[in-house]
Parts: C-alpha cells; structure tokens; sequence
C-alpha cells in the first residue's frame, strides 16, 4: 500500500518517528521557515495531521488541507483543534487520554511537595555555599494534614485527590456535579467558595472555551496570601494578569505553573517573582508516558487508514 501524507505540526522523540515513518510519509511543517509556502506545496496530498496537545490545528491549517480526513493529537487536551472546523468538515479528530493520568498527576503533587518545603532554593541553598556561609536554610511549610481544593474532578483531578488523601490532607472539588466516585470527598460546586475553603487549589479543568478564565481575580484572591495555586491544565484557565498581580502584591502565596499563555515564551513578569515555580510543560513527561502517547498517535493514524475503530476518538 502507497504510504499516507501526513502533515507534522511538532516534533516527537526519535522512537515515534520511526514507527510513524514505517506507515507513513511526514512532513515536518515545524522545521518549515516559509510556513504557507511549505503548506501550499504538499496540501494537497495530505490526508492526515499528527499534532501536539498544545499546537492544536487552526481552521486557517484545517481550509488549507482540503484532503485531510483525521487530526492525532499527542496530548490529551484537544482544546487547541478547531474542532469547529473539523466536524464541518467530517474529519476525525483523536487524543491521548488515560496513558498520562498518572504521571501528570504525579507531577502536580510532586510541584506542591517541592514548592512547599523549598526544595528548588533549598538545592541553591546548598550549591553555593549558602549553607556553610549563612547557616540553616529558612524554615517551609508543611503539606500532610492541609486543605487541597481540586477545580475539575476528571482522570486528573481524582488522582490528584488519591495522592493528597496519602498526605492526609482535607480535600474538597470542584466540578459541575457531584461525582459518584468522589463520595468521601467535599463537593463545593463554586470555583472561588472553593478556593476559599483551600489551601492548596489545583486547576485540572479541562481547556477551551467554559472554562477560559475559570481562575479570575476573585477566585485568585479567594486563596489568599497563605494559599498555593497549581496548574497543571491550560494556561487558559487562569486570569494570567490577575494572577501575575496577586502574585505581585501578595494578595496570592504562591503559583506552580507548567502552563503559559504563549508558550513556550512567557510573561517577563513571572522571571521577577520569588512567589512562582515555573515548570515547561513537562508534566506527562515521563520516557513511559511519552512512549504510549506517541504509540496512540501512530496507531489512531494506522486505525483510520485500515477502515478500522479509532482508539480514542473525539470526534
Ligand atoms: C503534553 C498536554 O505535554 O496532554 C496534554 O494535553 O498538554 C501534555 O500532555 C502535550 O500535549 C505534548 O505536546
């Protein structure tokens, strides 16, 4: 069978490029300088894209594509395909859940631990001779027994809850309503009431349009100048002013971030701040994780050109 054209938005890991090359013929768009000349020469033949969660596909892409008949996303937030465009058009579009749950969990409570007990400047502390030179480290706050709120109970959120409940921590959510699989956890449906009632406030809403700014100014300073705030979603979901602000002020304790509005460039304000971590959007970014994401990817591809079910579509 003559090998399908696919349309590369992002890079992936050697390991994927090989199955991908195996079954089809790529065409890196990302290395392209002249993107709409690269675009005009092959969009013709190309009848699949393979994207990145956070590059996403524009309409702009999609119209410029009249052949495409399926997007793969290597992420599980698809927030960033016009999945307006697509379904006018009848293309399938495909993601990553489930094989990164874990691991972007994992990463959340591992900012929260790390951020709290001043793991990153406790290093520094060490390394340059701060120690020796100035004596005891400043002290840091504990974890275990605190109060965690959770902003959207999905995958994410609820291991998130799983991985707090072993520190003993007091955790509420968030949610548009109770989960049935949450029963001893708090459900308090308002965003800023359970920011209020927290200590720690996790984002692991979905992205796009509802929930654009579910994190504002209120909810921000709701948490308070004691309070954390960690997102481990889409930049989208928090005011970034507004928090940049609280953040400034202090109104807001602290910020754990592995997501940017504009990334991977960011606000210069977030460079001045001692009150943020600031991660590069690593958190599914484990060799395992990653391996299994880019086999979906291949395999919804290879499913959609055999005639056979796609693996996790969307639409
Ligand atoms: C990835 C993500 O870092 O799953 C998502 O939606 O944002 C992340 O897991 C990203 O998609 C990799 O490009």
């Amino acid at each position: 069978m003559k090998k399908i054209d696919i349309l590369q938005i992002g890079p992936y890991p050697a390991w994927d490029m090989e199955a991908l090359e195996k079954h089809f013929i790529l065409h890196p768009y990302f290395e392209a300088e002249d993107k709409d000349t690269f675009v005009a020469q092959c969009s013709e033949c190309i009848r699949g894209v393979a994207t990145r969660g956070e590059l996403g596909l524009s309409r702009k892409l999609i119209e410029a594509l009249p052949n495409l008949e399926i997007i793969s996303v290597y992420g599980v937030g698809y927030d960033a395909v016009d999945l307006v465009a697509a379904r006018e058009r009848g293309i399938r579009v495909t993601n990553t859940p489930d094989v990164l749950t874990k691991d972007v969990a994992d990463f959340g409570v591992t900012m929260m631990l790390a951020a709290s007990r001043g793991i990153i400047g406790a290093e520094a502390w060490v390394r340059s001779g701060s120690w020796a030179d100035k004596g005891l480290f400043p002290l840091k706050n504990r974890v275990f027994g605190k109060r965690v709120g959770i902003l959207g109970l999905g995958r994410i959120g609820f291991e998130i809850a799983k991985r707090c409940a072993a520190f003993e921590m007091d955790i509420a959510y968030s949610d548009l309503q109770p989960q049935e699989y949450a029963t001893d956890l708090t459900y308090i449906k308002d965003a800023r009431a359970l920011a209020e009632h927290s200590d720690f406030l996790f984002v692991t809403v979905t992205g796009g349009p509802t929930t654009h700014h579910i994190v504002d100014k209120e909810v921000i300073e709701a948490l308070g100048p004691e309070g954390m705030i960690l997102n481990v979603s889409r930049a989208s979901n928090i005011d970034e002013n507004a928090l940049i602000s609280a953040l400034e002020c202090k109104a807001l304790g602290f910020a754990a971030l592995d997501v940017f509005e504009g990334e991977p460039q960011l606000d210069s304000r977030f460079l001045e701040l001692d009150n943020v971590m600031l991660q590069p959007h690593h958190a599914s970014g484990t060799i395992e994780t990653r391996k299994a994401m880019g086999k979906l990817v291949c395999d919804n591809l290879e499913a959609h050109f055999t005639g056979r079910a796609l693996l996790t579509p969307v639409v």
